[in-house]
């Protein structure tokens, strides 16, 4: 979920609404808002997205409230309806409260309540929390930052959340635990966010709170950050923002998702700017080097991630076996977090995030940590909850994604973890020297070869024509390239809700081989180098059964010309490369086909940018 708050001179309507917007990567299957003029609170919310908010709330939107808050919402408690969305009101109806997380010990907290003549319209866990703070307050007649802290420590589970009193019209209550939260300070206003992207027109200065803390931003006077559990205050620390606004918005794309296909040359050479010196035989990154022994020392190096940024774990396991010769084991965040897995000491613990706010993945983290590993995080958003947990890290500088299909943060995520592997390799001697040198060379040149490979996107609009109605869609790879396979059905069934398998190209024969017929596409990847002859070899196990086939390979390819009914052309790479370049046509493939069929490509159904929920 999304949370933007403002308390100023400004009208603050078209700043939450716009701020809203900007957050709807974060959840978008509820929106709402509230508004206080200094007489009335109003509350306006809908199920749906911003723009159907919008529509609902053309009663209010010439409010000259200069206090407001809003929410856009992914769902965990209850459906997506009108009563569900935030914000809530507590019974007396002067507590006004947006959440972003989950209060785990909600029943039990609901029922106490209700006992105690407390009614509930919703079936949120927000509603509970509302009504508990109403009742700490009537209960112990105090104010409301202290009866936000005294219900905060009464619960189980994550929050951010916004609270507003009517008896107390010139503050807003903010707290945190789990979910981020950033607070914009103006000259005589202050804005409240879940990133700054809101509120960055208007201040680059930020205070980004930390778990368990809690802030009373109140109308011109000076911020006061306290720990809920034991009251301490806290100094504020004001962070200077580097983002731009340009960096946020679509420049002239359709979307976000394209925006950021095309931005890939471009950004892989940000990541690796002033980290990889080619002629020099050069590549250091700080968080590295300060910590080298630790790499050189490991028995074992654990990934851990979600999502996309787990298919870039495998990618790297591929190529840290390879260059560095360390074992490597990849693991779903939500599995390791729960199984009581084994670490030792001597393992070093690589957690990647495009978000930095993955909620199992924090978890992962955690446990990695209170069990002795050094903890070591590949993330996007500096500054995010992630990269200040882990002990030390790289980010990978891609700028802000928007669309809710990762791309760009996987294609530099790759290029990090690629550059920690020949880091490593070169200090412990397990790749020649001469392919050391000749791998960095040709990272240097691989925006070239991303350039070159997004050329194919008219043939992958050509191809998403011809396939826009399928049902099903294989996708097969092997070695390097598997994982990149995985990650391919994963871009096709998140935003044109097809359904998309990845499997090893070999594995094919143990199962998926028996859905093959004529209606059915299959995503071969098959560049030059790696197992080709191998892979040719599944091609014609598709052929003789009729299946379609769509091949990714490399210029002048012949062979498997031949035999696919459509072939992409990319440029040649090494193996241990090639995911780089083979990932560009697979996400422009997907993207043709989502826009074919009208589907909402920077905001899937059901999906969320940023899952700060377990
Ligand atoms: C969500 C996003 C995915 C992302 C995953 C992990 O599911 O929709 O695009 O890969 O979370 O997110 P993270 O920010 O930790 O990389």
């Amino acid at each position: 979920c999304g949370i933007v708050g403002y308390i100023g001179y400004r009208e603050a309507y078209p700043i939450v609404i716009k701020g809203l917007k900007r957050l709807e990567y974060r959840g978008y299957d509820s929106a709402g808002i509230m508004l206080y003029d200094g007489k009335d609170i109003k509350i306006s919310k809908t199920k749906g997205k911003v723009s159907d908010l919008e529509e609902k709330s053309e009663a209010i939107a010439s409010s000259k409230a200069t206090i407001g808050m809003g929410h856009t919402r992914w769902a965990t408690h209850g459906v997506p309806n009108d009563v569900n969305s935030h914000p809530h009101a507590s019974n007396s109806g002067d507590l006004v409260i947006i959440h972003n997380g989950i209060i785990e010990n909600y029943e039990p907290l609901k029922k106490e309540l209700q006992k105690r003549g407390y009614t509930f319209t919703s079936d949120t866990d927000t509603e509970v929390l509302v009504n508990l703070i109403e009742d700490v307050q009537k209960k112990e007649n105090i104010k409301l930052g202290k009866a936000v802290q005294v219900a905060l420590n009464q619960v189980v589970g994550a929050y951010a959340i916004c609270v507003f009193d009517k008896k107390k019209p010139d503050e807003i209550v903010v707290a945190r635990l789990g979910s981020p939260l950033a607070i914009g300070v103006g000259e005589n206003e202050f804005f409240i966010a879940s990133d700054a992207s809101p509120f960055i027109e208007y201040t680059s200065n930020a205070i980004y709170l930390e778990d368990e803390e809690m802030a009373i931003v109140r109308l011109a006077k000076p911020l006061k950050i306290r720990k809920i559990k034991d009251d301490s205050l806290v100094d504020p620390y004001i962070q200077e923002l580097q983002m731009n606004l340009e960096q946020i918005e679509k420049g002239g794309y359709d979307h976000f998702m394209l925006k950021e296909i095309c931005e890939q040359p471009n950004v892989i050479k940000d990541t690796y700017r002033g980290r990889l010196h080619a002629n020099q035989g050069i590549i250091q990154m700080a968080g590295v080097e300060d910590n080298i022994e630790k790499f050189l020392n490991a028995e074992r190096i654990l990934i851990i991630a979600c999502g996309t940024s787990w298919h870039a774990g495998l990618v790297a396991e591929y190529v840290i076996e390879e260059f560095a010769r360390i074992p490597v084991e990849v693991e779903y965040a939500s599995e390791f977090r729960y199984r009581n897995p084994i670490i030792n000491k001597k393992d070093v613990v690589i957690a990647i995030s495009q978000s930095g706010e993955t909620a199992d993945t924090l978890a992962a983290i955690k446990l990695a940590k209170e069990r002795g590993a050094f903890v070591f995080g590949v993330c996007n958003v500096v500054g995010s909850s992630i990269s200040r947990e882990t002990h030390a890290g790289a980010y990978t500088h891609a700028g802000p994604e928007i669309g809710v299909a990762s791309t760009k943060a996987f294609t530099t995520q790759i290029t990090v973890l690629t550059m920690i592997a020949l880091r490593l390799a070169k200090a412990k001697g397990t790749l020649s020297n001469s392919d050391f040198h000749r791998y960095l060379q040709e990272l240097e040149v691989i925006p070239e070869k991303v350039l070159e490979a997004l050329q194919t996107n008219d043939k992958a609009k050509e191809i998403a024509e011809k396939f826009k109605d399928a049902s099903n869609c294989l996708y097969l790879g092997r070695g390097y390239n598997f994982p990149v396979a995985l990650e391919g059905a994963l871009k096709l069934k998140e935003i044109s809700y097809i359904h998309a398998e990845g499997y090893p190209a070999a594995e094919m024969k143990h199962g998926p081989i028996a859905l093959i017929d004529e209606q059915m596409p299959v995503v071969v990847i098959a560049p030059k180098q790696g197992h080709y002859d191998k892979v040719v070899s599944n091609i014609q196990e598709i052929k003789s059964r009729s299946g379609k086939i769509i091949a990714v390979v490399t210029k002048g390819d012949k062979q498997v010309k031949e035999l696919a009914d459509h072939v992409i052309e990319i440029p040649e790479t090494s193996d241990a490369l090639s995911p780089l370049v083979t990932t560009i046509p697979l996400q422009l493939l997907s993207y043709h086909i989502a826009v074919l069929r009208g589907c909402n490509v920077d905001q899937p159904r059901n999906l969320a940018k940023s899952v700060t929920v377990e």
